[in-house]
């Protein structure tokens, strides 16, 4: 399938930018911001600014400048974290040149917390050898940072921004991109001619039951560029978070307990108030995020418990007010007061290791395609990410795409336009999308996340596969439709990838070697 639009889609209007930027995450919006100004760029979102995984970002962005790191030791924990399956020269430049994107962010005004002396206060995180994260607003970095960047980003002229707008296709040729297709909340459907798309979606976490990730993250710009012919690698590796906040009334998007309450000195403990990380890994609490995850489930296996705890209630409540505020006031809306009371966990999806495959400017396959945050793979995160390096990746990479596109941009766009008529046409239909949703957020749930097996992922495949068929095989010009394709696109190829990976590394863990 190459398009989720048909021939019977109605087009009103047709526009032209130099560059088209599919997300407003940070990835998206620092990207914008390194366009050259004297190229017209214009964002997309598919609600508003406030609505991605980057705003929701609690623990902070991991960068090697504190006064005893380097980024030679950022560049090991990464590369330990990943299970050294990382791209090393990606990881070179994540961390040799996330610094001055920092120190960008700080001249963008971007508040990051400091301490009595006014330099950065470093928090520490699962994997890092040291203190190395900078955070703002307590435990609210992500919204802080979005905050400012969007700022800047509505005083530049040459940028436009569109909310409410879904992403349905990009069309490309032999020769390169030509345009997107978007659908807008009105339901009208424009075709946006342009030479460089850059696609900054975000994550997938609505393929699973629960997630860390918005309601919009249903991987829109992964299916989008699958559909168009894009390379995706390492999409098997998907993170899921150890300390998702337990809720018995799971709704797709959790809240999420930051690692940094654990870099802070929570401890994890099972329902009798024993550590059980202990022993597990030289780290405990603090060992890499995938083998946390795996202990917690390991742990609720052995006791039959829904969930475990994070216990803090070692810090005094004025401490976690000021260093935690988004988590403190969540917990007490439901309930729990976590200067007094133990936080009830589990794992729960996260994070997107793999995606769209990219080099090292962004540029995937198809030329003038280019990806990058979580929606790419870059290799710089290998088979597990390390904790806080998402919003440095999508710093320096969104960063480097918009470099490239400023340096070999090729001018007017000169390719024909893109005729609908040439379109196949596919029979209208309507399926029940949120049944077809949730059967494959139940098989993604049970049969690909933190422990795997061969068996599962078959049966997983078998399903997901059907659903795709019938999806493909009609048209219907509802997001609805178009996002159930998008997640079923994806989920398909996540376990596909999955069950040519016998062996357990990093995130994917097969249980009896994958037999
Ligand atoms: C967290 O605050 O625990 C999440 C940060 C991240 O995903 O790196």
């Amino acid at each position: 399938m190459n398009y989720a639009i048909s021939r019977d889609t109605k087009i009103t209007k047709t526009y032209e930018y130099d560059v088209v930027i599919v997300g407003a995450g940070l990835a998206g919006l620092y990207a914008a911001l390194n366009v050259d100004e004297r190229l017209s760029c214009l964002i997309l979102a598919k609600e508003n600014m406030d609505c991605s995984s980057s705003w929701l970002a609690q623990g902070g962005i991991a960068a090697a400048i504190n006064h005893d790191d380097t980024p030679q030791l950022h560049l090991e924990d990464t590369v330990v974290a990943g299970a050294g399956e990382n791209n090393m020269e990606a990881v070179s430049i994540l961390v040799n040149e996330g610094p001055s994107d920092i120190e960008t962010l700080v001249k963008l005004n971007v508040p990051f917390d400091v301490d009595e002396y006014g330099e950065f206060h470093f928090t520490r995180e699962g994997g890092h050898n040291m203190r190395r994260v900078v955070h703002a607003g307590g435990d609210a970095t992500g919204r802080e940072t979005i905050r400012a960047l969007a700022y800047v980003v509505a005083g530049r002229e040459n940028i436009s921004f569109s909310g409410h707008t879904c992403l349905f296709d990009i069309i490309a040729d032999g020769n390169g991109v030509e345009g997107v297709v978007v659908r807008l909340f009105d339901s009208e459907f424009h075709y946006i001619k342009t030479n460089n798309v850059v696609i900054a979606t975000g994550g997938i976490g609505q393929l699973y039951k629960s997630s860390t990730n918005p309601i919009v993250a249903t991987g829109d710009g992964i299916a989008a560029s699958i559909r168009a012919g894009a390379s995706v690698s390492n999409i098997e590796f998907i993170q899921f978070h150890p300390t998702g906040l337990w809720d018995s009334a799971s709704n797709g998007s959790e809240f999420l307990i930051s690692e940094a309450v654990r870099g802070e000195g929570g401890l994890l403990v099972n329902t009798e108030g024993e550590r059980f990380m202990v022993g597990v890994h030289e780290l405990a609490e603090l060992a890499p995020r995938d083998i946390v995850a795996r202990g917690i489930v390991r742990e609720l296996g052995k006791s039959g418990e829904s969930f475990a705890y994070i216990d803090i209630t070692s810090k005094p409540e004025e401490f976690l007010k000021k260093r935690f505020p988004t988590i403190y006031n969540e917990c007490l809306s439901y309930g729990i007061n976590i200067a007094h009371d133990k936080i009830p966990v589990s794992p729960i999806q996260h994070y997107l290791m793999g995606g769209i495959e990219t080099d090292l400017n962004g540029c995937t396959k198809i030329y003038g395609l280019f990806a990058c945050g979580e929606a790419a793979n870059t290799g710089v995160h290998g088979a597990n990410r390390l904790a806080s390096n998402s919003m440095l990746e999508c710093l320096v990479f969104g960063r480097r795409a918009a470099q490239y596109i400023n340096k070999y941009h090729s001018g007017p766009i000169s390719h024909d336009d893109f005729n609908i008529e040439d379109l196949p046409p596919r029979p209208r239909g309507k399926l029940d999308y949120k049944q077809l949703r949730k059967q494959i957020q139940e098989l993604m749930s049970q049969h690909c996340f933190v422990i795997r097996n061969k068996a599962g992922l078959q049966t997983a495949l078998e399903q997901i596969s059907k659903i795709y068929s019938k999806l493909e095989s009609i048209y219907d010009d509802s997001t609805e439709y178009v996002e159930t394709l998008n997640i079923a696109t994806v989920a398909k190829t996540i376990v596909e990838a999955a069950l040519k990976r016998p062996e357990s590394i990093g995130s994917h863990y097969m249980e009896n070697k994958g037999k």
